[in-house]
């Protein structure tokens, strides 16, 4: 059983090919691997999925509440009006809502999160970093 879930929602299966100067050159296998082997570095099992289907990720954050784990969600665009996500989310004990991209630089439409409110913290623009940076904010808080 993973200690943390890292859910990635829609279009972040394509990174490495989407929009790279935003985004950057690692694909989602790649990055998968990282956050598994940082994980390893903090004690923790990390498990990392994607989907491009809402009804997936809202699955995926009930098994995250019936089973007490802590989440890092970057939603994608769902993040911005998927009220679904926010509530799903809002039943799991720990979130931290990632963004690769500074979100608050971009269009309007990107500043608005479901999911801002409910979270544990939030990371944007710190890259595929800011990932890292999630996993090692849940590993801190189980040594609290
Ligand atoms: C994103 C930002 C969202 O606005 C966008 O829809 C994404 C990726 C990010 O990681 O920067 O798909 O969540």
């Amino acid at each position: 059983m993973a200690d943390v879930l890292v859910l990635n929602g829609p279009n972040l299966g394509r990174l490495g090919r989407r929009q790279p100067e935003i985004y950057g050159a690692t694909t989602h296998a790649e990055l998968a691997d990282h956050l598994v082997e940082t994980g390893r570095g903090l004690g923790l099992v990390v498990e990392v999925r994607q989907t491009d289907a809402e009804h997936e990720m809202i699955g995926w954050l009930h098994e995250a509440a019936d089973a007490s784990i802590p989440v890092v969600i970057n939603a994608g665009a769902w993040t911005h009006y998927s009220r679904a996500i926010g509530d799903a989310a809002a039943m799991v004990p720990a979130y931290v809502e990632v963004h690769i991209s500074n979100v608050h630089a971009r269009e309007q439409w990107r500043h608005v999160s479901v999911l801002s409110a409910g979270a544990t913290g939030i990371i944007v623009g710190c890259g595929l970093g800011g990932y890292d940076l999630a996993l090692a904010h849940l590993a801190s808080l189980r040594q609290d």
